[in-house]
């Protein structure tokens, strides 16, 4: 029995000690089975129970079930404890470094284009003008013929035109919005509107695009002069592009505006002296307006007699191409990032 009790203790320590040393879950459960399972050295011992005296038997069966139970605490503690380590490893692995760069988001932004038009709606807007859209496939009525501009009128082949039937076109400007709005509105006035849109003429090269964008304006109401229309636009300038710049008003000759206008703005880049930007003159040429024609009201059922009105059509692509200083106007289609990136 001595002899029995010593190995017991014996196996005791040496699991004990070999239990506290494993670092691995797997190597731990071998250790289990080599000293606990059913051919463990735990049971080879208590296998020779039989030759002990009956006295001695239960004495050396509690002592091995103590050991037993004392190795099992080892072993669950350990347990625990290889699972805490495999757990505080795997989050020290998976930490997230938040100072390293990440993929970036490139986010668009406006285009150029479609800022000025905002810019010119907002201006417009807080004149109390309200703010009208039309078709850009229009008729030979709206485009020509309502604006003073019969079929044989020399005037259409100022604007070479993109026809789709003998009657209906790519809109050449916006003014057919002249005449949408008074069919609209008509015999209704004030009229104060602003139309933005594309337009299209068969012209091609570096300040001409055969797609580019205009705005058009109408006011119609009583005792409208051409005061009005130069107060107006000389406000809407000076907002775009600056409070120092000036307009001057040169005479020019549309069919439906009389009298007609060219309007250019003071150039901002030499401040009106002369630079090549304004080839010299100071002045950089921006639209057309006018007073509306008496045959364009009355073609839209308007009195004459009675009411008057302006009319003017901005060019955006000119003004975008002034305001940022850009000789060639394809750059705005041609949606490289690196040119659009500017702005
Ligand atoms: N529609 C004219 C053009 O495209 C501009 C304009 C608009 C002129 C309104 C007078 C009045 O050239």
């Amino acid at each position: 029995m001595e002899q029995m009790l010593e190995d017991l203790k014996r196996i005791e320590a040496e699991a004990k000690s070999r239990f506290e040393q494993v670092g691995k879950q797997e190597e731990l459960n071998e250790l289990r089975v080599k000293y606990l399972g059913k051919k463990g050295e735990l049971t080879a011992i208590l296998k020779g129970m039989g030759k002990l005296s009956g006295e001695d038997r239960p004495k050396v069966g509690q002592i091995a079930n103590e050991i037993r139970q004392s190795l099992e605490e080892v072993i669950s503690a350990k347990t625990k404890e290889l699972k805490e380590a495999a757990l505080k490893r795997q989050i020290e692995e998976e930490k997230i470094d938040i100072s390293l760069a990440g993929t970036k988001l490139e986010a668009g932004h406006i285009h150029p284009l479609t800022r000025i038009i905002d810019e010119i709606k907002e201006i417009f807007l807080g004149m109390g003008y309200e703010i009208g859209e039309g078709p850009e496939i229009e008729n030979d009525y709206n485009n020509f013929e309502g604006l003073n501009l019969p079929k044989d009128h020399p005037a259409r082949d100022m604007q070479d035109s993109f026809y789709i039937t003998e009657d209906t076109l790519l809109r050449t400007h916006t003014s057919p919005m002249q005449v949408r709005t008074m069919a609209a509105k008509v015999p209704e006035y004030p009229v104060k509107v602003i139309c933005p849109g594309r337009v299209f003429r068969r012209d091609d090269d570096a300040t001409h695009s055969p797609m580019f964008h205009q705005v058009e304006g109408l006011v119609i109401d009583e005792n409208i002069s051409m005061a009005d229309l130069k107060g107006t636009l000389l406000k809407v300038m000076k907002q775009l592009f600056g409070e120092d710049r000036e307009i001057r008003l040169r005479p020019s000759y549309f069919p439906f505006t009389e009298p007609s206008t060219e309007v250019d703005v003071s150039c901002g880049i030499c401040g009106g002296k002369g630079c090549r930007t304004c080839s010299d003159t100071g002045w950089l040429e921006i639209l057309g307006a006018g007073m509306v024609h008496p045959n364009v009201l009355e073609m839209a059922g308007y009195d004459s007699s009675k009411l008057q009105g302006f009319a003017f059509g901005l060019g955006v692509e000119r003004i975008a191409m002034l305001k940022y200083g850009i000789d060639d106007l394809r750059v705005f289609y041609d949606n490289d990032i690196r040119f659009l990136g500017e702005f």
